[in-house]
């Protein structure tokens, strides 16, 4: 009887029920059995987790999360790591395994693969940063929500004449924010790759304020940074380190924009009542039922995952490719960032005024 293990690594992601599914389902069809690790890689190293049924794992696409649960565990943290999987591989004679996860979960899952270990990666992050594959399941449910937030503040921003700043998730890549951002008509979107100075922020803010239009949504991401951070003053903490911008970013950019408004003298005595509020979307983004594309094609890359074990062809990531889903490398899939290019922020920029 063949035998393989199944984790889910990193932030959980709308669409990781429906790969465990595709790969329970395909394997089944060779007779394979499916192991799922509990929490990520730690429950790989302590041998943790149970065989998923067919019935288990019926219909879960529907549903957001994982089933076997997540952790951000990292094997390579412990020096035994390497030597701990393949001890519980052999414990429950599996012969390879299937690792879905972001950068982390799939670097590891490398190493392994370089260790002799079999492996297929499958990549996951509502952050749509990996290269190799055209999508990420997640994202786009995640761009849905934070569209969905962002129409609705408009309302209110615009009632009160305010400034609204909106954070979304994106560690090192603008995706979330630029998709969603642009959908939903923010009127600037601040995003890692290209660094714009308060200065720029702020001038808009007040064209708009000047304008009959008055208010003002700001979509950034969670990794943007200033082009002219350091020069920004927002004091000392508790322990006399510099505060960053980054640290609280929407609170911190909308204080900032606020007493850059209100004490302009170019805008009158009425600007000395403007107002700013940040939000943050946080896991809200994450959570929940993954939309109709994340469904599918979360079931196309677990499905493929599986016929990759059945053929046991390890060592590659599966990805979409136009409208393919094929057997990528994993090595530039871990080693090479995929963030917006210049030409699709140029084309939102048109319409930041
Ligand atoms: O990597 C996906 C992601 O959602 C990032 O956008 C975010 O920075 C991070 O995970 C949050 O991680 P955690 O769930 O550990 O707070």
């Amino acid at each position: 009887m063949r035998k393989i293990g199944i984790l889910t690594g990193g932030g959980d992601c709308p669409g990781l029920n429906a790969v465990i599914r595709g790969v329970v389902e395909k394997c089944a069809t060779a007779g394979i059995e499916v192991f799922g690790f509990h929490d990520g890689w730690r429950g790989v190293l302590n041998a943790n987790g149970h065989w998923l049924t067919l019935n288990e794992v019926e219909g879960i696409q529907t549903i957001g999360g994982t089933i076997i649960g997540s952790s951000r565990t990292n094997v390579l943290a412990d020096p035994n790591g390497p030597d701990k999987v393949a001890n519980t591989m052999k414990t429950l004679e599996l012969e390879g395994l299937v690792a879905i996860g972001g950068d982390d979960t799939l670097g590891v899952a490398n190493k392994l693969s370089k260790l002799g270990i079999n492996v297929i990666g499958v990549p996951k992050t509502i952050d749509n940063d990996l290269s190799c594959t055209d999508y990420t399941f997640g994202f786009e449910t995640a761009s849905n929500i934070a569209m969905d937030a962002i129409d609705r503040l408009h309302t209110t921003a615009k009632s009160h004449s305010r400034c609204i700043v909106v954070e979304c998730m994106g560690r090192h890549t603008g995706w979330i924010a630029l998709q969603a951002g642009l959908a939903a008509n923010a009127h600037l979107v601040l995003i890692p790759e290209f660094p714009k100075t308060f200065d720029e922020i702020v001038s808009l803010v007040k064209r708009r304020y000047l304008r009959s239009d008055r208010y003002t949504i700001i979509a950034v991401a969670e990794g943007f940074e200033l082009a002219d951070g350091d020069q920004i003053d927002l004091g000392l903490d508790a322990f006399g380190n510099k505060l960053l911008i980054q640290k609280n970013l929407a609170k911190n950019l909308s204080d900032m924009i606020e007493k850059a408004m209100r004490n302009d003298p170019e805008l009158g005595s009425d600007a000395k009542y403007f107002e700013c509020r940040p939000v943050v979307l946080g896991h809200v983004q994450r959570g929940g039922a993954p939309c109709a594309f994340d469904r599918v094609l979360g079931t196309r890359l677990g499905v493929k995952a599986g016929e990759l074990v059945v053929n046991h062809d390890y060592g590659k990531m599966v990805a979409q490719s136009g409208n393919s889903i094929i057997g990528a490398d994993l090595e530039t899939a871990v080693t090479v960032r995929k963030e917006v290019d210049k030409e699709f922020y140029d084309a939102a920029s048109l319409y930041f005024k």
